[in-house]
């Protein structure tokens, strides 16, 4: 069995990003800090600022993703004087003037959101993990994330119309369609584009780390064993030790020394390379 590299650099990734090759990775999948918030740990930037200072990150990211590849970003606009902040919108229309493709949206649905009252909105429970390409022929493994067929296989399944027995195209005009009848006795089914998973609550010293299927699911989905993950905000380091249990190379940027420092710690030294700041290392080879 080949070795798997997990490497952790410390620094800042719009620096650290021009360091690794053009067309190296497979799957960049990361939370950068959201505007304004945990400014007492790693610093907010400003709503107004977020995506002026996005956009030389996401030009690197665009430099060192494979046409093939895909880049998730897990984000979530603030609400600011009784309405959503803007940002994020206009930063997926940064991303795209800037070549990139905003080919999905997925919703990851947080099942354990603690309760709360807000006198013009109810408790957010849910936020954006954006899906960008390159190209439209870009490498997805769905099989790789299938679930059981659960209900609708006493329900719908059992109580076909006539519409559900034929071809039923899409109306978009996509050229897609649905046969429902074609799923009857099989046990698993695509998912849909809702994610389900529990926040991670004080069990790390990170104050806003993954829970390790958010990583888990898009590295299934969109990379095989061997390929190479990139997580320039990595944090305590989960996307990496999601990528090394799942049999990716991966490399991480984290611009605190304190979370470099944890997510060596969380793996032996043998695991985990520590790169020091400003250090050279050598181009990820494409595969
Ligand atoms: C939302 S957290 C990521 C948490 C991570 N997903 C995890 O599971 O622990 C964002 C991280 O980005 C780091 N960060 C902020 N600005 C950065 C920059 N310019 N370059 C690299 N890391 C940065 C912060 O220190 C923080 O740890």
């Amino acid at each position: 069995m080949k070795e798997i590299i997990a490497k952790i650099i410390q620094g800042d990734c719009k620096d650290v990003l021009k360091t690794i090759g053009v067309n190296s990775i497979d799957l960049i999948v990361t939370s950068p800090p959201y505007a304004d918030r945990r400014e007492h740990t790693y610093g907010g930037i400003k709503p107004e600022k977020y995506v002026d200072w996005f956009l030389p990150i996401s030009e690197q990211l665009l430099r060192v993703l494979k046409p093939t590849g895909t880049f998730i970003l897990n984000i979530k606009e603030k609400a600011e004087n009784g309405e959503r902040h803007t940002y994020v919108i206009e930063l997926i229309l940064e991303l795209r003037r800037q070549g990139w493709l905003w080919t999905e949206e997925f919703i990851w649905h947080k099942k354990n959101c603690y309760p709360g009252k807000w006198p013009n909105r109810f408790r957010d429970a849910w936020e954006r993990c954006l899906q960008f390409n390159k190209t439209k022929k870009f490498k997805m493994y769905q099989e790789e994330v299938m679930i059981p067929v659960g209900e609708w296989a006493n329900g719908r399944l059992k109580n076909l119309s006539e519409t559900d027995k034929i071809r039923d195209n899409s109306r978009s005009g996509s050229g897609f369609g649905k046969n429902v009848s074609n799923w009857i006795n099989r046990d698993k089914v695509y998912p849909t584009n809702v994610l389900y998973f529990a926040t991670v609550c004080n069990n790390k010293n990170h104050s806003a780390p993954f829970p390790e299927e958010l990583p888990e699911w898009f590295i299934k989905l969109f990379t095989k064993e061997y390929d190479w993950v990139l997580d320039p905000f990595a944090g305590s380091g989960t996307t990496l030790k999601v990528a090394k249990l799942t049999h990716r190379n991966s490399i991480g940027i984290e611009i605190l020394p304190e979370y470099v420092e944890m997510t060596k710690k969380s793996q032996t030294e043998k695991e985990f390379v520590l790169f020091e700041p400003k250090a050279k290392y050598e181009s990820v080879k494409s595969k």
